[in-house]
């Protein structure tokens, strides 16, 4: 297992390209299973879990052909060989799920692991499973495996997500393009990557409006045809980078995103004391030189503030002034990052859901422990700023959602290089 290792103290000056979004090109390639026609995805990252969803795709019968270095993608699933998604694959990547709803629309069956928990929840996938039911699938569950069938074909009908869900929004919204007449869905998610779903899949031929907001209309095709599609920016990257450049008093520009992808995130840093100004293609995140300002924010489902950028925001705050709060409130085990915090000198009390971040003057490097692929950058971003050497251990959580994380941030002054281990 690889190890990073970072000797602290460097500001980062310069420019990063932010990659496609991590949790857009998931849902985007699962899509290619609604049609028999060719889905040509360009601004593809190349990351670990979309190698894991293309081995999944691969063994339903999908041909997938990939140009890493031109960043496309392309995927035909002219017929499905396996309506099965096996253990083995699933639970290598949970966003693995999001196969369930095409095979279902598109073949009438689908058998798909149940994808279990990991570090930061249980994970559940109940909606997913009431969400199709609503479509009037048949849905058992058998020795770890959903079993869904729907062999008169999916109906449109009406689904309230008791409680938002992104991938269960993107699975329901799928299934229904090949519902017979329309679906609603209620308290359905707002994410962009959910938007960006929506619209490679109304250019697949899909009729679907409202994605964007809490109610989105489907009417169900007979078929979807192949389509080209530009998977949009990832805002994670962009918050984590535009931390990156707050936290070592740097002065990035990050460019192929939008300001518009993080409305809470980005005026919580300006409010901690960071310039943040468009520039073409992208955004220019300066430290004005001061210690960060505390802050008191709470993960809310989009446009509120992104979960996933917790941790990174924590570690932000771990050398701020004066006592900061944070809360999860959409995973119930996301601070798996503060005992390694607390290790590089961090004064952090967790009390139920909310972290008391009192900021420090300054953090010492130590050995840690990623546990997660978001707790797993929040320990690089301390150790940028730590006094001294940080190895983090197990990077390849990190590997799962960051292209080249140790190239851009090199280029742009870190002293940061990953140690293969055997
Ligand atoms: C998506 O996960 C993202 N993953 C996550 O990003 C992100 O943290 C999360 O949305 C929240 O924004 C992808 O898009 C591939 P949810 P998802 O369903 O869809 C509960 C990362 O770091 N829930 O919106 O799995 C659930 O336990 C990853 O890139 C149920 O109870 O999250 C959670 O508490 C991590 N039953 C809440 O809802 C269900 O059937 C929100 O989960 C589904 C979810």
């Amino acid at each position: 297992m690889d190890k990073l290792r970072i000797i602290g103290g460097q500001p980062l000056v310069g420019k990063i390209r932010i990659s496609g979004a991590k949790n857009a090109t998931l849902p985007l390639m699962a899509a290619s299973l609604l049609t028999d026609g060719c889905l040509e995805l360009s601004n593809v990252p190349n990351l670990v879990d979309v190698l894991s969803l293309q081995d999944l795709l691969r063994q339903h019968g999908v041909k997938i052909n990939t140009a890493p270095e031109k960043l496309t993608m392309s995927l035909q699933a002219a017929d499905i060989e396996s309506t099965t998604a096996p253990y083995e694959l699933v639970r290598k990547m949970r966003a693995s799920i999001m196969v369930l709803g095409p095979l279902l629309a598109r073949c009438g069956e689908a058998r798909v692991s149940l994808p279990g928990g990991c570090a930061i929840g249980a994970r559940p996938v109940n909606l997913h499973l009431e969400g199709l039911r609503a479509l009037s699938a048949e849905i058992d569950i058998s020795e770890g495996y959903i079993v869904a069938k729907a062999k008169k074909g999916l109906i449109g009908a009406d689904y309230r997500f008791p409680l938002v869900s992104v991938t269960g929004t993107e699975n329901i919204m799928m299934a229904a393009c090949l519902a017979r007449g329309t679906t609603r869905l209620f308290n359905a998610a707002c994410e962009p990557e959910v938007v960006d779903l929506a619209n490679c899949l109304k250019a697949m031929g899909a009729h679907i409006e409202g994605a964007g907001t809490a109610q989105i209309c489907i009417q169900g095709v007979d078929k979807l045809n192949g389509a080209s599609h530009a998977v949009l920016p990832d805002r994670i990257e962009t918050g984590t980078y535009a931390i990156a450049a707050a936290i070592t008093g740097g002065d990035l520009e990050l460019l192929g995103t939008s300001e518009s992808l993080l409305p809470t995130a980005l005026p919580l840093l300006q409010e901690s004391g960071v310039s943040i100004e468009p520039i073409p293609n992208g955004i220019r995140v300066k430290s004005l030189g001061q210690r960060p300002r505390r802050l008191k924010m709470m993960t809310q489902p989009f446009p509120g503030f992104a979960t996933d950028l917790q941790a990174q925001f924590m570690a932000l705050m771990a050398i701020a002034e004066g006592e900061s709060h944070i809360t999860e409130s959409i995973f119930e085990n996301r601070f798996m990052h503060v005992p390694e915090l607390a290790r590089m000198g961090a004064d952090i009390l967790i009390e139920g859901k909310t972290a008391y971040v009192k900021g420090v003057k300054g953090l010492k490097g130590a050995e840690v422990m990623a546990t997660d692929l978001r707790a797993s950058v929040c320990l690089v971003l301390a150790g940028l700023v730590a006094q001294g050497e940080t190895v983090v251990q197990r990077v390849y959580h990190l590997d799962r959602g960051y292209e080249q994380l140790e190239q851009k941030l090199s280029a742009c002054g870190a002293n940061i290089e990953r140690i293969k281990v055997a």
